[in-house]
């Protein structure tokens, strides 16, 4: 799709994120791992999904992601039908993904990292300009690891390489972040200035901001909406403290194992 097209399209948009009955199944799989999810998200919303483990948190971020094909149902990313579209729509979302950890031997550095980022812009074989790597290092700063710029990737601690993922989401000035527990490997201090971080980068641009979590007290203290998955399906779609008091009544013990 030409520019202009792709523009005129996003303009148009209703919901920024919409899923219709979407259910996917993995290959080989008989079971949905997501199942009849209908969700809608609006500019500007800031959202955790929570649930145990196997829930389909993680298979709902791919799926509006582009990056599983849906078995029914539809879903559409900036008014794009992501099935047809998705290399568009990735362009529009920085994603971290759950499990990343990279090889020692890898010969990126976290800078080259953070700049790929960017190549959605710019195309994966044109040279980032002047102004990319300004975008990649300010992210970087932010993040408080400009010093690990040159670093190899793959020789980084794994918190330090959780914060290279989040540093790449920012510098890709995404209009939507899909983040699958971006904090799970940082200390608390950590956690919290990167919470606070996020939420203000998605305030000050309007982002859709979707994260999952098994920090239930980070989760309440952050956002507005909260939605509860379950054996691939949608079981509440609410504030966080109704949410909060679901769970406790269902006494789903997935939960506070992660929870102490
Ligand atoms: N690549 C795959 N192939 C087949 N089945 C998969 C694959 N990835 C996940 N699944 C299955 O899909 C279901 C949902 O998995 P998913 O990773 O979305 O859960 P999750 O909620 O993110 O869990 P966690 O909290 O452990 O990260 C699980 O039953 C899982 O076994
Ligand atoms: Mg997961």
């Amino acid at each position: 799709m030409d520019g202009k097209r792709l523009k005129r399209r996003l303009s148009r948009m209703a919901s920024v994120i919409e899923l219709r009955d979407v259910s996917t199944v993995y290959e080989g799989e008989k079971r949905p791992a997501i199942r009849d999810v209908n969700l809608a998200f609006e500019k500007s919303e800031f959202a955790y999904v929570i649930g145990p483990n196997a829930a389909g948190k993680t298979t709902l971020l791919e799926t509006i992601n582009g990056l599983l094909p849906i078995f029914k149902g539809h879903i559409s990313v900036l008014n794009l039908d992501v099935q047809k579209y998705g290399r568009e729509v990735r362009c529009q979302i920085g994603y971290v993904p759950q499990d990343f950890m990279v090889d020692p031997g890898e010969p990126y550095t976290a800078l080259d990292v953070v700049l790929m980022g960017r190549y959605g812009k710019i195309g994966v074989i044109s040279r980032p300009s002047k102004e990319d790597k300004e975008k990649a290092i300010e992210a970087m700063r932010l993040l408080e690891i400009e010093d690990l710029a040159n670093k190899p990737i793959g020789k980084l601690s794994g918190g330090q390489q959780q914060k290279v993922m989040i540093a790449r989401a920012i510098a890709k000035e995404p209009k939507i972040l899909l983040l699958d527990e971006p904090f799970s490997n940082l200390d608390p201090e950590s956690r919290d200035k990167i919470s606070k971080l996020i939420a203000q980068i998605s305030s000050e641009h309007n982002l859709t901001t979707i994260i999952v979590t098994h920090d239930l007290r980070q989760m309440a203290e952050s956002c507005s909406r909260t939605i509860v998955m379950n054996s691939g399906r949608i079981i509440a779609d609410c504030e966080p403290r109704k949410a909060l008091a679901l769970i406790e009544k269902w006494n789903f013990s997935g939960f506070w194992r992660h929870n102490g």
